[in-house]
């Protein structure tokens, strides 16, 4: 066995009696491994940050798991078991951008459903080339690799798919009142919670595959938001005022995303995904301004179209936006 599959091995028995303290000869004896090599599997969790209690004479003992801020890649491996599309998690203290830690796995032939996470991003990318600050170890920051049975032209809908997903999970779990600003912001109280980019390569006919990055603002505090972004940004422990463990946070998600990528490869699931998007999108109905390049345009966005584009009536006509940035201008009518 692996070190890697050895310490999900050992987390698995501490986590499938947590709270319990499991005797080291059982350890030893159902790993097939010394009570030296267990010792130093058990150092390699704790490295990942799980608070794993050595108690004398006795064995180990996990508890509160669901609690767990740390990032470890052994702990989500080990809860993305059952999920239908993610499997793997890796994780860095720091690197350059999880997209591109998942583009550079992708070209080396990676499977769909591996996740990077990390806890700083030196050069984080937004959407429409912009960088994306997510701070150090607070938030949220990681990439997914997919191999979607999809048209490249039906990229855009991985996009929101992810960003029903993230609202869905924020409303269902967390009570946090998030908006999905098309194509895929999460907004709480007007200000941006999370972002999402979706990038794909392939053929004219043939996605090769396409990375989703997620980037939510989770335990950021207000002193910590940068310079200049304080009244457009917010973080979940801003909006409900209390700390968020990001293990549970992240599992959700992918959990709530794999079911939406399910749908989408399903006979009827475009559809479905689309119907679904309509009815969250919080842009439709709305009075907007829409910047593309150097264009701006004021009007009503009406719908979605079968792509995952926005429709917007502008002076009785009907403009599609496959790509823009939007800003809700007015309140939706009757609110
Ligand atoms: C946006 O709103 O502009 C999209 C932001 C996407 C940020 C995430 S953080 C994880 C992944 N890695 C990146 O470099 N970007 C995405």
């Amino acid at each position: 066995m692996s070190d890697e599959s050895s310490r999900l091995k050992l987390l698995e028995i501490l986590a499938s009696r947590e709270g319990e303290t499991v005797p080291g000869a059982f350890l030893t004896e159902k790993l097939a491994l010394s009570r030296q090599a267990v010792f130093k599997l058990v150092g390699a969790l704790r490295d990942e940050g799980l608070d794993i209690r050595s108690i004398p004479q006795k064995g180990y003992k996990v508890q509160n798991l669901a609690e767990t801020d740390a990032m470890s890649p052994t702990l989500v491996s080990l809860l993305l078991r059952g999920n239908p599309v993610f499997h793997t998690c890796l994780y860095f203290p720091q690197t350059t951008s999880t997209q591109r830690v998942i583009k550079k796995l992708a070209a080396q032939d990676a499977p769909q459903g591996v996740v990077a996470a990390a806890d700083e991003q030196t050069e984080g990318r937004g959407r429409r080339g912009r960088s994306w600050l997510g701070g150090t170890g607070k938030n949220l920051q990681f990439s997914v690799l997919l191999r979607p049975s999809l048209r490249p032209g039906d990229v855009q809908l991985l996009n929101l798919a992810a960003g029903i997903s993230v609202r869905n999970v924020l409303r269902k779990h967390y009570d946090v009142a998030a908006d999905l600003k098309w194509p895929n912001d999460i907004l709480a109280n007007d200000k941006k919670l999370c972002g999402i980019l979706s990038e794909a390569a392939g053929e004219p006919d043939k996605i090769y595959y396409a990375v989703t990055g997620i980037g939510l603002n989770v335990n950021t505090a207000a002193t910590e938001i940068p310079d200049g972004l304080a009244s457009v940004a917010t973080s979940l422990l801003l909006e409900k005022n209390r700390f968020v463990p990001r293990v549970s946070l992240l599992l959700r998600i992918l959990n709530e995303f794999a079911e939406h990528i399910t749908m989408l490869e399903s006979a009827g699931g475009k559809a479905e995904l689309l119907s679904i998007y309509r009815k969250s999108c919080d842009t439709i109905g709305r009075s907007v301004r829409v910047i593309q390049d150097e264009n701006e345009y004021c009007g009503t966005a009406s719908d979605i179209t079968e792509q995952g584009a926005l429709v917007v009536r502008i002076d009785g006509e009907d403009k599609i936006f496959a790509a823009a940035d939007v800003c809700h201008l007015r309140l939706k009518q009757g609110e």
